[in-house]
C-alpha cells in the first residue's frame, strides 16, 4: 500500500504572511510586523484553547488574534474591513513550490492537508490557492474539537485517512506541529524553507528535513517499510 502524507495547511503549503501586503493599506510599514504578530498570537491562542479544553474554531483563534495585534499595534479597523480581511484569509498565497511537488508525489502518494482549520475553511482555501484537487481529503481537528499537537488529533488523522497498515506522515513547516506528530508515532518531514527557522531543542527531531517540498520525493520511501 502507498505511503500517505499529510500536509499541514497553513504555513506549509500557503503563506499567512500573505496577509501583509492586505494589512499595508490599513497600516502601511508595520503590516509585516502586524501580521507575523496576528499568526503567533493564532498559533498561541489555539495552543491554550487545547489546554483549556475550552474549543472554538480556528477561525475563531484567528478573528480573536486579529484583534489582539489590533490593540498591540493601536490601529482601529472597522467592522467592514475586518469581514473583508477575514474573507481574504481564504484567499492566501499558495508557497510557489506546492504546487509542482504535489503534482509529481500524488501517484506514488496518498495525499491528505491536515489542518488546524475546519475541513470548509481549508476547502475554500486550498481551491483558492489552485491546490484543492491534489488531495485525496481534507482531515480536520475540528472532527475532535482540539488542536495540533495533541496527540489525539494526529490519531485522528491516522483514523481519519486509513493509513493503518501503512506509514502515515506529517509534512510540515511548523516545528510545534513536526515534534507533535513525532511524539504521537508519525514519521514527519519538516520542510524548513529559511535558515531563520530554528528548531526547538527537544531531542524529538524530524524523520527528514527538506529545504522545499519539491525535495520530497527524492527523499520519502513511496512504500511502507
Ligand atoms: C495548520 C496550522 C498549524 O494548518 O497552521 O494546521
Amino acid at each position: 500500500m502507498k505511503a500517505t502524507l499529510a500536509f499541514d495547511v497553513y504555513g506549509t503549503l500557503v503563506d499567512p504572511d500573505g496577509m501583509a501586503e492586505h494589512l499595508a493599506r490599513d497600516m502601511g510599514v508595520s503590516s509585516v510586523a502586524f501580521a507575523a504578530l496576528w499568526r503567533e498570537k493564532q498559533l498561541e491562542y489555539s495552543f491554550r484553547r487545547g489546554l483549556m479544553q475550552n474549543y472554538v474554531s480556528f477561525a475563531v483563534c484567528t478573528a480573536d488574534a486579529f484583534e489582539f495585534a489590533c490593540r498591540r499595534f493601536r490601529v482601529i479597523v472597522n467592522a467592514e474591513r475586518r469581514e473583508e480581511l477575514m474573507r481574504l484569509y481564504q484567499h492566501l498565497p499558495a508557497f510557489d513550490d506546492a504546487a509542482r511537488a504535489l503534482e509529481s508525489l500524488q501517484d506514488s502518494f496518498r495525499l491528505f492537508a491536515f489542518s488546524n482549520g475546519r475541513s470548509d475553511d481549508v476547502a475554500a482555501v486550498l481551491s483558492n490557492a489552485r491546490l484543492r484537487n491534489y488531495f485525496e481529503g481534507i482531515v480536520s481537528v475540528d472532527e475532535v474539537r482540539s488542536f495540533k499537537p495533541n496527540p489525539a488529533v494526529y490519531a485522528h488523522a491516522r483514523r481519519a485517512t486509513g493509513a493503518w497498515s501503512s506509514s502515515l506522515w506529517l509534512v510540515s513547516s511548523n516545528p510545534f506541529d513536526i515534534i507533535g506528530a513525532r511524539s504521537a508515532g508519525l514519521d514527519a518531514a519538516w520542510v524548513r524553507r529559511s535558515d531563520a527557522m530554528s528548531y526547538d531543542p527537544w531531542g524529538i527531531e524530524p524523520t527528514v528535513t527538506v529545504r522545499t517540498l519539491s525535495e520530497l520525493p527524492g527523499v520519502l520511501p513511496s512504500e511502507p517499510a
